[in-house]
């Protein structure tokens, strides 16, 4: 196997092989490094990441299905200790990713190979569940009615939805989609409390988990109890568009937000991995 830098140059070789932030981010000349092999001159296998506090945050691996078990995925990782060997105050390298596919398997072993050890996430997890497992939820218990403010996406004006994101990027809350407005947002059972014209919380749910229906961005500027007003609104309608066995994700930007997907929902599956070695390990 050959190996080499990956640059906007060769970059449509390696595209297919890179996670998309990670080829955006070559593109536009990022901070990234990235390396890839190639077996006959047919790119297979890329691994890239950025330097950050000391650690190289790795945020792409991948090695085409045909050429695994060929030592390419050690070839690159070693490749890439050898340069950080020559950055001055490159101390480690960190693989964090959430377990969403089967081929998602293999890099837990392989990581462990490449003398790397599991840390604990703690908050920062993404969960795994069911929508009929969010049904089953203790918040469904008693009355379960929907509160008359709370209203799907698809019933509110964008430009209240609009209004209430800004309001909320300038409050700081992580959001994963680009805005609420964006294609990606499912609208049907995206909920928000509005009051007067005024968005004052929201659960907006994405794609951005493996395509499946996610969690990604929670706002109770309503007050607490707006969330799980929020979330059996929410589930409610979920629960009349979709299967009770659709699959869905959470990610828990905190160490309350995993309590509190957890107390929800008791058989959500943590799936987040983080893998760490110290240079010279
Ligand atoms: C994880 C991955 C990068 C490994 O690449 P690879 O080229 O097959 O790895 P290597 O051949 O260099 O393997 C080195 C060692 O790691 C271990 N290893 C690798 N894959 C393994 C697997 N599936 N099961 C058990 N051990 C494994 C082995 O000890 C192996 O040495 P060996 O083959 O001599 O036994 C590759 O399987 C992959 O790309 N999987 C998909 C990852 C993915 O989905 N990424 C997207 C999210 S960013």
């Amino acid at each position: 196997m050959e190996l080499g830098y990956i640059s906007a140059n060769n970059l449509s070789a390696y595209r297919s092989l890179l996670l998309p932030r990670a080829a955006r981010a070559i593109e536009q000349g990022e901070a990234l490094t990235a390396v890839g092999v190639a077996e006959g001159r047919l790119a297979c296998g890329a691994l890239a990441g950025f330097l950050e506090d000391g650690c190289f945050q790795i945020v792409s691996l991948y090695m085409a299905p045909d050429h695994r078990r060929k030592g390419g995925g050690r070839l690159m990782l070693d490749a890439l200790a050898d340069i950080l060997h020559g950055l001055p105050g490159a101390g480690a390298m960190r693989a964090d990713y959430a377990v969403t596919e089967p081929e998602h398997d293999a890099l837990a072993p392989f990581f462990a190979r490449m003398g790397f050890a599991p840390i604990d996430r703690r908050g920062q997890d993404v969960y795994l569940f069911t929508l009929g497992q969010a049904a089953a939820s203790p918040l469904f218990a008693g009355d379960a009615a929907v509160s008359a403010n709370i209203r799907a996406f698809s019933q509110i004006p964008n430009i209240y939805l609009a209004q209430a994101d800004s309001r909320a990027k300038e409050l700081g809350v992580p959001m994963s989609e680009a805005t609420l407005i964006s294609a990606g947002i499912d609208r049907d059972i995206s909920v928000a409390v509005l009051q007067d014209k005024n968005v004052t919380a929201f659960l907006a749910f994405d794609r951005s988990v493996g395509g499946r229906l996610t969690i990604g961005s929670a706002w109770a500027g309503a007050g607490p109890m707006s969330m799980p007003a929020m979330l059996r609104g929410a589930f409610s309608l979920a629960m009349s568009k979709f299967p009770s066995e659709t699959e869905m994700a959470a990610q828990a930007v905190s160490d309350i937000a995993a309590r509190i997907i957890r107390g929800i929902i008791p058989d959500a599956r943590p799936v987040s991995r983080s893998y760490y070695r110290k240079q010279g390990a």
